[in-house]
């Protein structure tokens, strides 16, 4: 190798390390695995660290034992032909023996954790999470709430995730709260979620799932106590519908010829307007409390303040344009038609 191939290859490497260095516990970068904000990523995290230190440790011993024996061994002019040897059986065992009991030593505690996080505690809430091409469903079969986009949980109380997809596999993952964990159509996988504080954790679906992978996002939002009892009462709630002759009103009636075969509302029971649809079907998300979710669409666009109005017309304008391969179609919508819309979603709390 010339000494220029060697001081470029060692700088590339050094540029790699530092950048991906500079993600650990980094704030501002909401999808490092660096960075437990629960009990279950802790313990990921705890396994981690020793086990990347008696890897560094492994590493200098090998790389500094060859880089000696290369620089003290070599040849030099005058030296005689060392010794031919054929095998030593005591450092053969020694190096067999000395990483095998290193790895034992490893798999005690990686097994026992695999173990814990695959079985969730008896005190833990249940929420269902149904992957769809793209975006993530959120159903808490005990409260009788259903949403998307953004899961939302209680701090300090671990929910069990029963996971499965309703279209092809996809890939859960939270890097703050826990590891990665796959849904599988007609099957349940479960996943254990818990965080410290309240907050908001990124995630992303980690299995290639189609055209707009890429665009498949995950939130969870841990609220203290009494934020997550007045979410859960609001979204108990059914919504209510708009005036007459508002131009949210003429919203619902548009909502009501073009997107009840894929949404559902519920305007509470025996409602004209509540469309309750067969969970056999194909669906998107549950839009009763729509505008009280901050993303949609995957948890791709946001949706809080100012964002509002730009992300649903976009959106609304032309779905597969923002997020390709959507199967919500491009409904030919005038402007007019998404004004109102828009504005029956803002009634969507
Ligand atoms: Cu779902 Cu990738």
């Amino acid at each position: 190798m010339s000494r220029r191939m060697i001081s470029t290859s060692s700088t590339a490497a050094l540029v790699l390390l530092t950048t991906s260095c500079s993600f650990i516990g980094n704030e501002d970068a909401p999808l490092s695995a660096m960075n437990p904000k629960g009990p279950f990523a802790q313990q990921i995290d705890d396994l981690f660290w020793p086990v990347f230190w008696i890897a560094v440790g492994v590493f200098v011993l090998i790389q500094g034992a060859i880089i000696f024996s290369v620089i003290a061994f070599r040849d030099r002019p005058g030296r005689l032909e060392p010794k031919q040897i054929h095998g030593n059986n005591k450092l053969e065992i020694t190096w067999t023996v000395i990483p095998a009991l290193i790895l034992a030593a490893i798999s005690i505690p990686t097994v026992s954790a695999v173990f814990d996080l695959t079985e969730c505690g008896d005190d833990a809430m249940t929420v269902n999470i149904i992957g769809h091409q793209w975006w993530f469903e959120y159903d808490y079969p005990d409260l009788g709430i259903e949403t998307a986009n953004v899961m939302v949980m209680p701090v300090d109380q671990e929910v069990c995730a029963i996971m499965t997809s309703a279209d092809v596999i996809h890939n859960f993952w939270i890097p703050a709260l826990n590891g990665k964990r796959y849904l599988v159509p007609g099957q349940e996988t479960l996943l254990r979620l818990q965080a410290d504080d309240a907050g908001e954790f990124w995630g992303h679906c980690a299995e290639f799932c189609g055209l707009s992978h890429s665009l498949m996002r995950a939130r969870a939002q841990a609220l203290d106590p009494e934020d997550w009892q007045a979410w859960v009462a609001e979204q108990q709630e059914a919504a209510l519908v708009p005036d007459e002759g508002t131009p949210a009103f003429e919203g619902l009636q548009l909502y009501e010829q073009l997107c009840t075969s894929c949404h559902t509302v519920d305007y509470g029971e025996g409602n004209e307007f509540t469309n309750v649809r067969s969970d056999d079907l194909f669906h998107g998300p549950n839009l009763t409390h729509f505008s009280s979710r901050n993303v949609f669409a995957g948890a791709y666009l946001p949706i809080d303040g100012e964002t509002y109005q730009e992300s649903l017309e976009s959106w609304l304008a032309n779905p597969p344009q923002v997020k390709p391969g959507s199967f919500m179609p491009d409904l030919g919508l005038t402007q007019d038609d998404i004004d109102k819309l828009t504005a029956w979603l803002g009634t969507l709390k």
